[in-house]
């Protein structure tokens, strides 16, 4: 089967009309997305990993047909963006940041029921889903109470509650933990997970590089509208090319760091006496892989391992290292 979804050189161009006085304006362009190729297969979860700025949201309002590209072709679940888009919207399951759209004077549970009258549930199926999402989500207090009533928060799982009413084997998530605490974070990548499980592609957009480590299989790195980089993530941080660190302390013997030596995958291990106990740092290219067997060396040699750091690269690593900036700029132009 082809990409679940495939971009081809896909271009937006948002023309801006700036005030200049009373009488006078200005016409000036934003380059949000310059020629974006990718294809994302079935099954995965695929990380939009970007500053603010970067594009991220223009590309999910491109192929949930909110938003005309300027030039470029798109085909979502096999149908053809500007040509089948009734298709393409009844085929994904979308959550925008910001623009929520939910009725606010309508209940959760009245929201979703409205939400899957919109995808031609019948009456029955609407209700029966709209429970089925309130239970799963956790949701039951809040159901029937008004939205307008929510905290920002709780606006955020009901539109996400909103994304799943038509069961669609796409998912398209834009910043989804955004505004979200800590523990309803974790619950709902929780859920994106178990979706996942069961057969749902996913697109999961965030500028938090530990979000995107933790749940996507492919990432694209994304800045100023151009992908800079797009695999694994194992893969974009090998493509650094840099050594990994782990430093071990305890007591360790010289011939258990000499067999740490001459594991595979291990670059250098040296031994220093730090306050009486031994440090052991590991050079290595895959410290994930290698560190299984190094602790089982170790423990064959009889060593005593206090405490092991793991000095990780990270995607920000990666991010910094193509654009000298840390994800954490906002590169938005105002
Ligand atoms: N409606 C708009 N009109 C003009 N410029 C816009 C509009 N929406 C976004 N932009 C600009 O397009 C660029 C990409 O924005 P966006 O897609 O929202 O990025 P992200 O979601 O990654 O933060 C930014 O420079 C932003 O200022
Ligand atoms: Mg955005």
């Amino acid at each position: 089967m082809q990409g679940q979804v495939r971009i081809e050189h896909l271009t937006k161009i948002y023309r801006v009309r700036q005030r200049q006085g009373l009488f006078k304006a200005k016409e000036t362009q934003v380059e949000a997305l310059k020629g974006i190729s990718l294809e994302i297969r079935p099954g995965e979860v695929f990380g939009l990993l970007g500053p603010n700025g970067a594009g991220k949201t223009t590309l999910i309002k491109i192929l949930t047909t909110l938003l005309l590209p300027t030039s470029g072709e798109a085909w979502v679940n096999g149908y053809r963006l500007r040509q089948d888009d009734n298709l393409i919207r009844a085929s994904v399951g979308c959550m925008l940041m910001g623009e929520r759209g939910l009725y606010w004077k309508l209940t959760g549970r009245e929201n979703l029921v409205f939400f899957g009258a919109l995808y031609h549930l019948s009456p029955a199926d609407r209700a029966r889903r709209a429970d089925e999402i309130i239970a799963r989500l956790g949701l039951e207090d809040l159901a029937d109470r008004t939205v307008e009533t929510y905290s920002s928060g709780q606006k955020m799982k009901l539109a996400f509650a909103k994304a799943l009413i038509n069961d669609a084997p796409l998912l398209i998530l834009d910043e989804p933990t955004n505004t979200l605490d800590l523990p309803s974070a974790r619950e709902l990548r929780a859920v994106v997970r178990e979706l996942n499980q069961a057969g749902k592609t996913v697109i999961y957009t965030t500028h938090i590089m530990a979000e995107a480590e933790m749940m996507c299989d492919r990432v694209a790195i994304l800045d100023r509208g151009e992908v800079l980089a797009l695999g694994t993530v194992p893969e974009l941080k090998a493509s650094l090319g840099r050594d990994e660190v782990i430093r071990i302390e305890g007591v360790i013997s010289s011939k258990a760091s000499q067999a740490v030596q001459s594991l595979p995958g291990v670059t250098r291990a040296t031994r220093a006496a730090v306050d009486g106990r031994t440090q052991l740092t590991v050079v290595a290219r895959d410290q994930r892989a290698l560190l299984p067997r190094l602790i089982e060396t170790l423990t064959a040699h009889n060593a005593v391992v206090q405490k092991i750091t793991p000095e990780e690269v990270t995607l920000e690593d990666v991010f910094i290292a193509r654009t000298g900036r840390t994800l954490a700029d906002d590169t938005r132009v105002k």
